[in-house]
């Protein structure tokens, strides 16, 4: 059997396991003389420095510098998009921001260091949340606009309309490993970090230009994170500057690694949302115009706010044509954290806007919701609202109809309807809600990848690519497509670990597009080293090239697998024929263009799709619920991985979960963090998995145009979540009737305040 497809567990999973797999902070041991660092943080989200004091921290035993602007020799700033990230601010914007770094001989005696920093402050008025923002004007951004048709024109015909508004929340991405890296100076004057980054390359050009250098200077390492989750797509750069900045200036390596508290009070998160919708539709439930407005809280600078709020506005149709359609969308400013990427990049936001939009139209005109969203399908020769075609718009409807008769749907209906029937106190619904979701960099300069294929004369393979492995498994797919694409089994190649001094100017791994970049980079280089080779066997077998099979390490003459050589021996005549055996490989991908102005084009390459079916269980007297059944169907494309994409799922889907139903972010009226650790920040654990959890791929599914036939996993089963927020909506209608408002996250409050509400209307109704 061939690599690619192959259900292999992922190429770390013994040593995840067994703790054997080394991370950027197991790697301080093999450092003498290592500094650590420690930040000065702020106690005022919104304050002016006017002045700060280090002698007291000097005379801390063990503590040799302090960090601050004085230090920077290039720029003083780390932003990624727009220069609006001070290293060392004079103006504090945000509760706990870093004012100055203590570089001391151990953790302690930094921290004993920050603690002697004297910083006089004078407080100014800060805005904490997206209301208040709103109505100071404060944004970071101006208006971004999608628009089809004439929606203020259907929207005045429609027989029926609705007006409302959702809230939802944030998320902290609570990646196991915390932002982490290792800087010194190599042998050669080089500046060398060892970084848990998903984006090497920015972290690099961030390091030159606070140290005023070369980029050609500053390589980065990234061995494997402990997650990323987009958390460390932007976000490792500032802690990676602070670490260089320190090597640099002491010439001694220097490790900083942010604890779980200060990780969580110094960096951004899943943005916090509020739409705005009004809707026009049909007696069938059938959307005949959308007016949208979204509003996301992008924290004190911008990051990648702009980017997360675009994906937002091209995701607000999901799986739905809505024939007249505008949404938009403004990045607020508020005195936070700088929101960033996280897993679905602003689509889910986007995504729970309509699913709460078609739930409200079903629940209006009493129909089942899951009719009104088939009703309501994207069909074969539809434009989405920015003008794309729907590429095989007919898997949404094989997916959804596949899954309700796999998951029973209508005799479920049945059976809850009886359960409601019987228990006044205890309610269940269920919910089947679709995915689709867009395939590609909204930025299209980064849909590039290169790679670095070396065969060495032993027939051995390595492999360098751009792409960092975080869990999701990408160095495993990209083992298989190697070993597949050259013909060797899989214990011949080997993944070196992402580099910026092998492959350079690389992307981001994010926007789920990891193995589809990187691997057909990797493809590419392979099949220039293949053609090489099969001239040399060509000529050895006397035959002609195309003629030539590289299988499982043997290679021969097509019909004739008796006459097969091994691989190294063909290796090894094309060496002695001084024939290349090493090449790079490069990847764009094709047809990608979008005009921003006019909110139109063709940003994705494909979209992904997926549904999900969730059963809850609501106590009417606490809000208490379980999540007794999901069922998934979801496409992968003919899988690279079966087991890698299955982990994806289950993960992505889980993750969702998390953010519609627990993981609730409180800041306090000072700004402060309330939630700043796992005590106070609710994360699902094994005890909310679904009683019964079933996830299948879709078959025949086979994607022409990206490598191997497969599709993007990373993102897209998280908005599978969705369902189980919908699925509690059934659950409280159930107590009462008409609209159910209910808060993001769906926490067990929430749903008790639900409840009330609904029972509390049909009380006055007299229902
Ligand atoms: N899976 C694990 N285990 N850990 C992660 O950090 N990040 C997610 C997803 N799956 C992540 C993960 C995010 S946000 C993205 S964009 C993709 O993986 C990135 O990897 P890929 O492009 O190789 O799928
Ligand atoms: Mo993922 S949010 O694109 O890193």
């Amino acid at each position: 059997m061939s690599s690619v497809g192959k259900a292999i567990p992922h190429e770390s999973a013994r040593e995840h396991v067994s703790g054997r797999a080394l991370y950027t902070d197991d790697l301080v041991g093999r450092f003498t003389g290592l500094l650590y660092a420690w930040p000065v943080q702020a106690p005022h989200a919104h304050a002016k420095v006017l002045s700060l004091k280090t002698e007291g921290a000097l005379k801390v035993p063990g503590v040799l510098h302090v960090l601050t602007a004085a230090d920077v020799a290039g720029a003083n700033n780390v932003g990624p998009v727009r220069h609006d990230e001070p290293l060392f601010p004079d103006e504090v914007m945000y509760h706990a921001q870093a004012v100055a770094w203590v570089v001391a001989e151990s953790e302690e005696a930094a921290r004993l260091g920050a603690e002697r920093v004297e910083v006089e402050y004078a407080p100014l008025p800060a805005i904490i949340t997206l209301e208040e923002a709103i109505k100071q004007g404060s944004f970071l951004t101006d208006a971004l606009r999608v628009r089809k048709g004439e929606p203020e024109q259907a929207l005045l015909e429609a027989p029926h309309k609705l007006k409302g508004k959702i809230e939802i929340g944030g998320q902290e991405h609570f990646y196991l490993e915390t932002q982490a890296t290792l800087a010194y100076l190599d042998e050669y004057g080089q500046v060398m970090l060892q970084c848990s980054t998903q984006h090497p390359t920015e972290t690099q050009t961030i390091v030159a230009e606070v140290l005023g250098i070369a980029r050609h200077r500053v390589t980065v390492q990234c061995l494997r994170m402990g997650g990323g989750f987009g958390g460390k797509e932007t976000q490792a750069n500032t802690w990676a500057a602070v670490a260089a900045l320190a090597a640099w200036k002491t010439g001694r390596p220097v490790r900083v690694r942010l604890n779980r508290t200060q990780d969580m009070t110094l960096t951004g998160k899943r943005h916090p949302f509020l739409g705005k919708f009004s809707v026009g539709f049909d007696d069938a439930g059938k959307v005949l115009g959308l007016k949208l407005e979204l509003y996301s809280d992008g924290g004190w600078s911008l990051d990648l706010s702009e980017a997360v709020l675009l994906r937002a506005l091209l995701h607000c149709d999901n799986a739905y044509h809505v024939p007249h359609m505008e949404v938009v969308g403004r990045v607020c400013r508020t005195h936070k954290t700088s929101q960033t990427a996280f897993r679905g990049f602003g689509g889910p936001q986007g995504m729970v806007v309509i699913e709460e939009v078609l739930d409200r139209v079903a629940r209006t005109l009493g129909l089942p919701p899951e009719v009104v969203r088939e009703r309501n399908f994207y069909r074969e020769g539809d434009t989405t609202h920015y003008l794309q075609p729907v590429k095989d718009a007919e898997r949404i409807e094989r997916i959804w109809y596949e899954l309700k008769t796999a998951s029973d749907f209508a005799a479920r209906r049945q059976q809850i309807a009886e359960f409601n029937a019987a228990h006044p106190h205890k309610k269940r619904g269920i919910a089947l809600t679709p995915v689709k979701f867009g395939i590609s960099f909204n930025a299209i300069q980064y849909n590039q990848a290169g790679a670095l294929v070396l065969v060495y004369q032993d027939g051995s393979v390595l492999v360098n690519h751009g792409g960092t492995e975080m869990g999701q498994g990408v160095h495993t797919k990209i083992l298989q497509i190697a070993a597949h694409s050259l013909g060797v089994p899989l214990e011949q190649v080997r993944i070196a670990p992402t580099r910026t001094d092998k492959i350079p100017n690389t992307s981001a791994t994010a926007a789920s597009t990891g193995s589809d970049l990187n691997g057909a980079a990797v493809k590419n280089a392979c099949e220039t080293i293949k053609v090489r080779l099969a001239q040399v066997a060509a000529q050895r077998f006397g035959v002609n090239a195309q003629d030539i099979v590289f299988q499982e390490g043997r290679v021969y003459p097509l019909g004739s697998p008796g006459k097969a050589l091994p691989f190294a021996e063909i290796v090894k005549a094309a060496y002695a024929q001084r024939v290349q055996l090493w090449s790079d490989g490069f990847y764009r991908t094709p047809g990608l263009h979008f005009d921003r102005t006019k909110g139109q084009g063709h940003p994705f390459h494909y979209f992904a799709y997926g549904a999900a079916v969730s059963e809850v269980e609501v106590d009417g007297f606490t809000g208490q619920y379980r999540l007794r059944r999901v069922d998934i169907l979801h496409d992968v494309g003919d899988s690279l991985s079966p087991v890698v994409d299955l982990g994806q799922v289950e993960g992505g889907f889980f993750q969702g979960m998390g953010w519609l139903t627990l993981e609730e972010l409180v800041w306090d009226a000072e700004g402060r963090l309330a939630t700043k650790g796992a005590s106070t920040y609710k994360l699902p654990s094994l005890a909310e998995l679904p009683e019964v959890f079933n996830v299948r791929f879709l078959e025949r599914a086979t994607e022409p145009g990206v490598v191997y036939g497969s599709k993007a996993v990373g993102e897209p089963p998280l908005m599978l979540a969705i369902s189980v927020r919908e699925a509690l909506k059934d659950a409280i209608a159930a107590f009462g009737g008409g609209l159910v408002e209910l808060a993001s996250p769906a926490t067990m409050e929430a749903v008790y305040w639900a409840i009330e509400r609904v029972r509390a209307r049909a009380l006055v109704s007299g229902d």
